[in-house]
């Protein structure tokens, strides 16, 4: 068998008629497993697009996210799109679902509240894509009532909540916290997807 004849290559840059996900990547310990859910949303063939917060470099490397979407990573206000003139906006306009994977306990506070002094924030302020958020942290975090205040304010305007899944969790504890497994939150994506067609 002639193994070369099957050597195809994805177009990995033609853009038209994909679904666009923005991935808002936050400083959790999970956050390395962000490059396995942008991984296979890409083998998904959607348009993929990385925001991370500060504290997300601490965990994963931008040329990391970057090199799996395909896609500038958007880490600061001061960068923009190639060719747009406000990339956090052009992000917020050009979002199918926006996807917060892992999400932290301190982002989901400031979702809850509206800031936007962050560029993945000012995105879900901008955006009228789907919420979805995959929240990862120690159990403590995720019980405390500031935390479940958070998550229903999320809920009441109508965020979508995949996890967190159970289990053992980084700091030794054992309980809810864990971020849930990619092939699920894709299988999530693409549900959502469907339901808004
Ligand atoms: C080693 C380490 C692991 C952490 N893991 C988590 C986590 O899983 N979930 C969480 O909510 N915060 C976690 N934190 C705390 C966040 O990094 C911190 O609250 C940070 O300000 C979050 O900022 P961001 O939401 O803008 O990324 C961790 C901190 C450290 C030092």
């Amino acid at each position: 068998m002639n193994q070369n004849s099957d050597n195809k290559k994805r177009d990995l840059f033609s853009s038209k008629d994909k679904k666009t996900i923005v991935v808002g990547v936050t400083g959790s310990i999970a956050a390395y497993k962000a490059a396995e859910l942008v991984s296979q949303l890409r083998q998904r063939n959607y348009n993929v697009f990385v925001i991370m917060s500060a504290d997300a470099k601490n965990f994963i490397t931008p040329l990391t996210l970057q090199t799996l979407s395909c896609n500038p990573v958007l880490e600061n206000f001061l960068e923009e799109e190639p060719g747009s003139p406000c990339g956090h906006i052009a992000l917020a306009d050009r979002a199918d679902i926006l996807l917060i994977a892992p999400a932290t306990a301190s982002t989901l506070a400031r979702l809850a509240y509206g800031f936007s002094d962050d560029p993945l924030c000012a995105v879900a302020l901008a955006t009228h894509a789907p919420l979805l958020i995959a929240p990862a942290m120690n159990v403590k975090m995720w019980e405390h009532a500031a935390t479940r205040d958070n998550v229903e304010r999320l809920r009441a305007r109508g965020a979508v909540f995949i996890g967190p899944g159970w289990g053992m969790l980084a700091c030794g504890y054992e309980g809810p916290g864990r971020l849930i497994e990619s092939s699920i939150i894709v299988d999530h994506v693409e549900k959502i997807l469907l339901e808004k067609k």
